[in-house]
C-alpha cells in the first residue's frame, strides 16, 4: 500500500483524460494504488472533475468492490446456493475463526476483511471465492487452513500454490461454437468481402438471437443501430452475473477472439469506430489475457486503424471494469455505470440503446455468447448454423450445469434438448432430482413433471444457468438464498422492487422458522404479483418468480412450515407452461423490441 499523495490521484485522472465518464475506472486505479479510496482522493476527484464529493460517494457505494477503508486481503466468498450445498458456510466461518475476523469488517489491524460476493461465476468450481481479485476454488478445510497460515505469515499471494487458483474449463459437449476450428480475420474478411446489407442478411438467414436472455434478434438490432443517426458505439456485455451461470468466463477465458471477431464486424456493420468490454468485476483476473488477444489483434491489423488495409475501417476495444452489482448486466444499467455513474437503470425504453445509448449516441449491446455465434456464423455460412434446433431457435447454445450431477460444467446444445436429456448427459441420477432451476435466480424452478419440457425460445428460455437440486436438498434453502440475492442486488431507485424483496426475505424467513399462516403465503403471491407488474426494470420483474414457481409447483415445501391452516394449491402443469411462455423474462424491455 502506497502512502496518501493527491499528485499521484491527479496523475491516474490525467491518465484517463480527466474524463468524469472514466470515473468507475479511476476509482479501481486508486483503490489498486491504496487498497481504499481515501477521503484525499475523493476532495481531489471532485476538484479535478467538477463532481460534487456526494456524487462520488454516491457511485463509490454503489458498487459492493470499492472500500472506503485500507485493507491487505480482500476475500469475497462466492454466495450462490451451489456453493451453501458445498459447505460454503462453514468454510467461510472457519477461516474468520482462524484469522479472528469478522463478517464484513476490516480486522483491526487492517489487515484482512471477509465478505459475500453474489456468485463469482465458479459454479463448476464450488465453494470458491475471490482473494484480492484471485479465484480460489474447490475450498475445503485443509486449503482454508493453509490460506489462513499464508496470510497470518503475510506470505505474498503470488507465491501460493498456483493449484488453488486452477480455474477449469469444464467443456462436457461442444457444437459448432465449441468444437469448430475457427481462422482469426475470417469473419472480418467474409464481412469485407460483401455489404453490410449481406452480414446483415446473412445474421437474419441465421436467426442468431441474443445469448444474454431476452434473445432480441441480433440482425435486427444491428440494423436499428446502423440506421440511427450519431457516433456508434459497440459493447460486449461481460457482466455474466446470474447466479449459476459461467459460460461466458469460460468464451472470454479460452475464445477471447471469437467475441472480440464478433464486435469488430459488428463495428462494421453498424458502423463503430469504438467499442467496450464491459467485463464484471468478478473476472477481473481475465483482464490480461483479454488484453493479450486485443493486443495480438492490433498487431495483426484485425483492430485499431484501418483493418486489414480498409481505409475506411477503423475501430478498437478498451476494457470497462464493473465493480460488483449484478443490476449492471441489464443493458442501461450498463451504459450508465460505463458513463462512470451509478448503475441505476434508464427510464424504460423508447428510446432503445439502439439510437440512445453510450452518451445518448446509438448503441449495440451485446452478450459475449452472442457476439461469439455471429464471427461463428459470417465464418462458417449460416446454413451450418440453422441445421440444428428448433423452428424458432435455431443452432446451439451453452448451458452452464451445476449442482447435483457427476458432470458439471459447459454444454453446448441444441436448441430443443429436452432437461431430461441435459440431465442424463450431465449423469445426473434423474429419479432422485427434486428442481432444476433454470436461468439462475431470476429463472424458473423446474419440477420433475416438466422435465421433457425443451429448452428453447418456443419452450423454456435459457440464459445459460441450468442449477440441478437433489431430493436431499431442502428447497427452501435455494429459496432463502434467492431472497437474500435480491435484496442485496436491488439498486434501490423503485419501492416495488426495493420494498417487495426485503418483504419476501422477511416472509421466507418466517416460513423458514414455522411461523408462517395461508394468509402470508397468500401475501407473498400478491408481493410477487406487485413486484412483477409495476418495477422498473427486469430486475425487479422477475425477482419475485421463484416464490411465485416454487409455492404453485413444490406446495408441499411450504406447507410443511405452516404454523396453522393448510395449503391447498396443486401444480398445474399446462397453467405452468402458459406462465412460463409469457414474457417472464428479465430483460422485458429489449424482449418487447423484439
Ligand atoms: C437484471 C438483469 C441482468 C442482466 N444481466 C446480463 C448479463 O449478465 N449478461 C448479459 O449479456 N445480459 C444481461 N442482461 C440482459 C441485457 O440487458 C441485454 O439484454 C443483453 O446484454 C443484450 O445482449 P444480447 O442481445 O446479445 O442478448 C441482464 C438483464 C437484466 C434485466
Ligand atoms: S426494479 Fe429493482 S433493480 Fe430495477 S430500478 Fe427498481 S429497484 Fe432498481
Amino acid at each position: 500500500m502506497s502512502t496518501l499523495d493527491p499528485a499521484e490521484i491527479h496523475a491516474i485522472i490525467q491518465e484517463y483524460g480527466g474524463n468524469a465518464t472514466q470515473l468507475v475506472q479511476i476509482l479501481w486505479k486508486i483503490q489498486d494504488k491504496y487498497t481504499y479510496i481515501p477521503d484525499m482522493a475523493l476532495t481531489t476527484l471532485a476538484q479535478t472533475l467538477n463532481l460534487s464529493p456526494t456524487h462520488i460517494e454516491g457511485v463509490i457505494s454503489f458498487y459492493s468492490f470499492f472500500n472506503r477503508t485500507p485493507r491487505e486481503y480482500d476475500i469475497f466468498f462466492s454466495d450462490n446456493i451451489i456453493e451453501h450445498m458445498n459447505g460454503k458456510t462453514h468454510l467461510m466461518t472457519l477461516l474468520m475463526q482462524k484469522l479472528g475476523v469478522e463478517k464484513d469488517k476490516v480486522r483491526e489491524d487492517g489487515r484482512v476483511c471477509i465478505r459475500d460476493a453474489a456468485c463469482i461465476g465458479m459454479a463448476d468450481h464450488p465453494p470458491a471465492a475471490l482473494i484480492n481479485g484471485l479465484p480460489v476454488t474447490h475450498l475445503d478445510e485443509a486449503k482454508i487452513n493453509q490460506i489462513a497460515m499464508w496470510i497470518e505469515a503475510q506470505h505474498p499471494i503470488s507465491e501460493w500454490d498456483s493449484d488453488y487458483f486452477q480455474v477449469d474449463n469444464h467443456i462436457q459437449k461442444t457444437n459448432i461454437l465449441l468444437g469448430l476450428d475457427f481462422e482469426n480475420g475470417s469473419a472480418i474478411k467474409a464481412a469485407m468481402n460483401t455489404t453490410a446489407e449481406k452480414v446483415i442478411a446473412e445474421l437474419t438467414a441465421a436467426n442468431l438471437r441474443g445469448c444474454g436472455g431476452a434473445g432480441f434478434k441480433l440482425a435486427s438490432k444491428w440494423l436499428l443501430c446502423r440506421n440511427a443517426p450519431g457516433e456508434h458505439y459497440m459493447v460486449c456485455n461481460a457482466d455474466e452475473g446470474e447466479p449459476g451461470t459461467f459460460k461466458d468466463r469460460v468464451l472470454l477465458q479460452s475464445y477471447p477472439d471469437l467475441m472480440i471477431e464478433g464486435m469488430t464486424v459488428g463495428a462494421r456493420v453498424i458502423g463503430a469506430k469504438k467499442g467496450f468490454i464491459y467485463l464484471r468485476a468478478e473476472y477481473r483476473y481475465l483482464r490480461p489475457i483479454l488484453e493479450a488477444a486485443l493486443q495480438k489483434r492490433r498487431e495483426q491489423n484485425l483492430l485499431g486503424d484501418h483493418i486489414l488495409g480498409d481505409a475506411d475501417f477503423s475501430f478498437d476495444i478498451e476494457i470497462h471494469l464493473g465493480a460488483g452489482a449484478y443490476i449492471c448486466g441489464a443493458e442501461t444499467a450498463l451504459l450508465e455505470s460505463l458513463e462512470g455513474k451509478r448503475g441505476v437503470p434508464r427510464k424504460r425504453p423508447p428510446p432503445f440503446p439502439v439510437s440512445e445509448g453510450y452518451l445518448q449516441q446509438p448503441t449495440v449491446v451485446n452478450n459475449v455468447e452472442t457476439l461469439s455465434f455471429a464471427a461463428k456464423i459470417l465464418a462458417l455460412g449460416a446454413q451450418r448454423f440453422i441445421a440444428l434446433g428448433t423452428a424458432q431457435s435455431k443452432g446451439t447454445k451453452l448451458i452452464s450445469v451445476s449442482g447435483d450431477c457427476a458432470k458439471p460444467g459447459i454444454y453446448e446444445i441444441p436448441f430443443g434438448t429436452t432437461v431430461r436429456k441435459m440431465l442424463e448427459w450431465c449423469e445426473a441420477d434423474i429419479d432422485n432430482v427434486q428442481a432444476v432451476q433454470n436461468s439462475g435466480a431470476a429463472g424458473v424452478c423446474l419440477s420433475p413433471e416438466e422435465f421433457d419440457r425443451q429448452l428453447a425460445f418456443e419452450d423454456i428460455n435459457t440464459t445459460g444457468s441450468f442449477m440441478i437440486f437433489s431430493k436431499e436438498r431442502n428447497l427452501l434453502d435455494m429459496i432463502h438464498n434467492f431472497a437474500n440475492f435480491f435484496v442485496h442486488e436491488s439498486c434501490g431507485f423503485c419501492t416495488p422492487c426495493r420494498v417487495g424483496t426485503s418483504l419476501l426475505k422477511n416472509y421466507v424467513e418466517k416460513v423458514i422458522a414455522g411461523n408462517a399462516t395461508g394468509a402470508d403465503l397468500e401475501e407473498m403471491k400478491h408481493i410477487s404479483h406487485l413486484m412483477k407488474t409495476t418495477s422498473h426494470c427486469g430486475l425487479g420483474m422477475t425477482a419475485s418468480n421463484y416464490i411465485a414457481d416454487t409455492l404453485t409447483k413444490f406446495p408441499a415445501l411450504y406447507e410443511a412450515c405452516l404454523k396453522h391452516q393448510s395449503l391447498t394449491p396443486s401444480f398445474d402443469l399446462d397453467a405452468a407452461l402458459e406462465d412460463s411462455r409469457q414474457i417472464t423474462h428479465r430483460d422485458d424491455a429489449a424482449a418487447h423490441i423484439g
